[in-house]
């Protein structure tokens, strides 16, 4: 059995059981042979937009002996899957911008399942904006530290309602305080790191956009608060 941990373990754990899911983006494929191993699907399919990747995948899928239960498909983000073909679709380690680039592509085929697991590097703002504002709900968010860096990894769905959200929220997923993730704070005080650094670069350039300055502003006290409030 494979040995997974940290952040692929806790994507992994999020994917309930299903018929086939897909992995986009899938490198090592570490988490299709996972999902197949640990019994949550039969089969799945592992795609990658590289050769190099996919050649990786299949070393480690023959290692395992599942060359009979996990496909592997080059190609852009969900395009080499058929619409209906796979229920739940995970989409990791790779940014927040590009994520969002896969799914609006592809978000005929991404309505009809039933899991969606997403795990941006970086950027993940732009990610929970789009689909709020899309019409997908997030179920639910959780945090995880692999490495010394703090990583959310995001399950939604698609269920046609479209949302706004204050946009503290969009920069930490509104469900990491419902559910009171034990790695909020730490989540919270590296984004203040982050949104200090951008409002004194502001304030150092030359031509301030003062809308912009106080839409920053704005933002850190937020974060500052919740993060008090949060304590
Ligand atoms: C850092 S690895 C992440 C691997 C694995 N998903 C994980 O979470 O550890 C990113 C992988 O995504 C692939 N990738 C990047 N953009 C892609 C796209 N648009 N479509 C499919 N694969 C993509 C890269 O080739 C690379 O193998």
């Amino acid at each position: 059995m494979i040995n997974i941990r940290g952040r692929l373990l806790t994507i992994a754990s999020m994917v309930g059981r299903c018929k086939k899911p897909a992995d986009v983006g899938t490198d090592h494929a570490y988490i299709p042979i996972y999902l197949v191993q640990s019994g949550k699907c039969d089969y799945a399919i592992a795609t990658d937009i590289k050769k190099g990747p996919l050649k990786k995948a299949a070393k480690n899928i023959e290692k395992y002996k599942l060359s009979d239960r996990i496909e592997l498909r080059l190609g852009n983000g969900i395009e080499p899957i058929q619409k209906g073909e796979c229920d739940a679709f995970i989409i990791s380690g790779i940014g927040g911008v590009v994520i969002t680039e896969i799914i609006k592509t592809s978000v005929d085929v991404l309505k009809e399942a039933n899991t969606i697991i997403l795990q941006p590097t970086y950027y993940d703002e732009v990610l929970r904006e789009y689909l709020l504002n899309s019409g997908f709900c997030i179920e639910t968010e959780s945090l995880v530290r692999d490495e010394g860096r703090l990583y959310s990894v995001i399950k939604a769905k698609y269920d046609g309602v479209v949302r706004s959200d204050d946009d503290l929220y969009y920069y930490i997923g509104r469900a990491l305080f419902e559910e009171k993730d034990p790695l909020l704070n730490d989540f919270l005080k590296r984004r203040i790191d982050i949104q200090t650094r951008i409002v004194h670069g502001i304030e150092k350039s030359i031509q301030r956009d003062e809308k912009a300055y106080l839409k920053e502003c704005n933002l850190l006290r937020k974060m500052k608060d919740s993060y008090t409030q949060f304590l």
